[in-house]
């Protein structure tokens, strides 16, 4: 039989309002059938049979990868697309210079015109999902509208979805946010499928007034799994502000001490900079008794409680993980939770029916298929330089099965936040650490932090650019503003979180790097913990503190002083060009910049 056959187009809702949205969408896009998606597992199973035979999914070897099934996309459809990426605010001024615009009416006739009989010979899954745990006062629900079942499988491991978010809704307290997806490639009678349909037309758009999000013409990741960064960041980002929390791109992980001490932090890093790696950190045998805790490694909603203290929530429920470079070296909590009941993309396809990609294992397969689905071997990737996975091949697992998740991970209160970390990519410049002097000084910080470019989105990799807070590809409104409202935000609080810069990236004049990184930051954490909780010493410096040699735990690792002092200049000619980069933004910002930060940089200017 197949899964509630009798139930395809039986709307599992109450709500009228969203019957009739749904009926409206239909007549727009005319799909040949509509599936409310209620989210059982047998839904599931029954779906993942339907992308097996369609050619969308190779079920991995069952006996080494229980659960576990495979995908290669269309190779013009491997990242998120930010050129693409529209905010359609009334005005122009409220998306701001650092987000693609369109005047809202031109872009409604434009995706009338796309989506007309978009779906037509596709089924159109009516996909209820809640950011955040069910029924937690911090989550949000959406409805996604989509012609891809690889959509909703990527979106029953990501989210919480189906009859649980349905009953919320028929409760009637929770405002949707509705979502509608195409791949864009509509099948006329008798046409053929491909197994990774898409169109080079491609549209990422959100209206941020009526809280709407609108994606056409891909499948792949942020751009098509709209609870993520469409409506986790985007559409959060705008109901943040108005409504004085903070929808922010970051991990979160709980440090706990030997004697039971547990901290929170919430870290800032751009896309493919190892937030899940930090979030899933292993801490080196020297910190016997440590432990590192996940809660979330790519979002977190932020909100003062009533004692003013800020707690967050992780609004996902997997992790949507960049594959290649995992390992379990780099991090073996990764690699124990994607072990099973997940889903691979773009990464390579080994003979016995097994995953793999750069850096999984020291020594490469002797042959496998690569993420375009042809032969690989260690011998032509030397002659080719071909990869056998995407750079942004990308693994998707369920958080519940992280061996490290923590044990408040789906608490609907959140967890209490100590410390705000921000990271780039930069080779130069940034020291491995310091803390801002305080939260204006840490504001700044945030707002000018730079990162060089990875394959997580289209466009050239390897260049600085400034990413406030990562949030450059996320922020849905106009980036000073949403400076204006970090700064706010600590009015509402009694204590404020401390704020830190890290960089595990900065390479000596060899071009290697200086830091080992991975589970060794572990010693850059338990230093900020320490500073939290007011026990570790700090040096001045211009740009902040900075620990002395002596407050790092070093035993277990061989790190000179001379090492370490290297790893922490903090140069004043490198620091005064770096100014400079940082007022190419401040220039394009300038009208809706806070007062707090052209004060920062004079401050900044004068130290140095
Ligand atoms: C992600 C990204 O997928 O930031 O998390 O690109
Ligand atoms: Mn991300």
């Amino acid at each position: 039989m197949k899964h509630g056959e009798s139930s395809l187009a039986k709307p599992l809702t109450t709500n009228e309002h969203l019957i009739r949205w749904v009926e409206k969408m239909a007549e727009l896009t005319q799909p040949a059938a509509i599936h409310w998606v209620d989210g059982s597992q047998q839904e599931y199973d029954w779906l993942c049979d339907e992308l097996v035979a369609s050619g969308t999914f190779i079920r991995l070897n069952q006996e080494q990868w229980p659960g576990c099934f495979y995908a290669r996309s269309d190779p013009r459809d491997v990242a998120r697309v930010e050129d693409r990426t529209f905010i359609c605010s009334l005005s122009k001024d409220n998306a701001g210079p650092t987000n693609n615009w369109i005047e809202p009416f031109e872009m409604r006739k434009k995706l009338k015109e796309l989506f007309a009989g978009c779906m037509r010979g596709r089924t159109m899954y009516v996909l209820a999902f809640s950011m955040g745990p069910v029924g937690s006062p911090m989550s949000r629900i959406g409805v996604q509208l989509t012609d891809s079942a690889y959509v909703v499988v990527n979106m029953r491991i990501m989210t919480r979805i189906g009859l649980p978010v349905l009953a919320e809704i028929d409760r009637g307290n929770a405002r949707v946010v509705p979502c509608v997806h195409s791949v864009g490639m509509p099948l006329a009678p008798g046409q053929k499928d491909v197994p990774w349909p898409c169109n080079n037309t491609k549209y990422i758009v959100h209206f941020p007034e009526t809280r709407e999000i609108w994606s056409y013409g891909s499948g792949y990741g942020g751009n098509a799994l709209l609870g993520k960064k469409c409506l986790a960041l985007r559409i959060a980002s705008n109901i943040a502000r108005d409504e004085g929390w903070m929808a922010e791109h970051m991990l979160i992980l709980g440090v706990e001490s030997p004697q039971g001490e547990k901290t929170y932090v919430a870290a800032a890093f751009p896309s493919a900079c190892g937030k899940t790696n930090l979030a899933m950190m292993v801490p080196p045998d020297a910190f016997k008794g440590w432990k590192i805790m996940a809660v979330g490694d790519d979002i977190a909603w932020i909100k003062p409680d009533a004692n003013g203290q800020l707690r967050a929530i992780n609004p996902e429920a997997g992790f949507f993980g960049v594959a290649p470079g995992t390992s379990a070296k780099t991090n073996p909590n990764a690699m124990a939770t994607l072990s099973r009941n997940s889903i691979f993309t773009n990464v390579a396809l080994t003979p016995d029916g097994g995953v793999w990609w750069e850096g999984m294992t020291d020594e490469p397969p002797a042959e496998c298929l690569d993420w375009r689905g042809q032969r690989w071997t260690p011998e032509i990737a030397k002659q080719t330089g071909a990869k056998a996975a995407h750079p942004n091949g990308r693994f998707t697992a369920p958080a519940a099965q992280c061996p490290s998740i923590d044990a408040k991970w789906e608490d609907s209160e959140g967890v209490p936040i100590s410390a705000f970390i921000f990271g780039g990519r930069r080779s130069t410049t940034i020291p491995l650490v310091f803390q801002a002097f305080n939260w204006s000084a840490g504001v700044y910080v945030g707002a000018t932090m730079g990162s060089e470019t990875t394959a997580a989105a289209t466009g050239a990799v390897g260049l600085v650019r400034r990413d406030p807070m990562a949030m450059l590809p996320f922020c849905g409104y106009h980036m000073g503003d949403y400076f204006r409202h970090w700064i706010k935000m600590q009015r509402s609080l009694s204590t404020t979180p401390r704020i830190f810069q890290v960089n595990w990236f900065r390479k000596g004049e060899d071009g290697k790097f200086l830091w080992p990184g991975f589970s060794e930051n572990m010693r850059v954490l338990k230093w900020i913990v320490d500073r939290v909780h007011g026990r570790a010493q700090g040096k001045e410096t211009p740009i902040g503190w900075t620990p002395y040699y002596e407050d790092l735990e070093w035993a277990g690792l061989d790190f000179s002083r001379e090492q370490f002092e290297q790893m922490q200049e903090v140069s004043g000619s490198a620091w005064r060009k770096e100014l400079i980069a940082h007022e190419e933004l401040f220039i394009d910002l300038h009208d809706h910049l806070p007062p707090e930060m052209i004060d920062q940089r004079e401050l900044l200017i004068c130290r140095l």
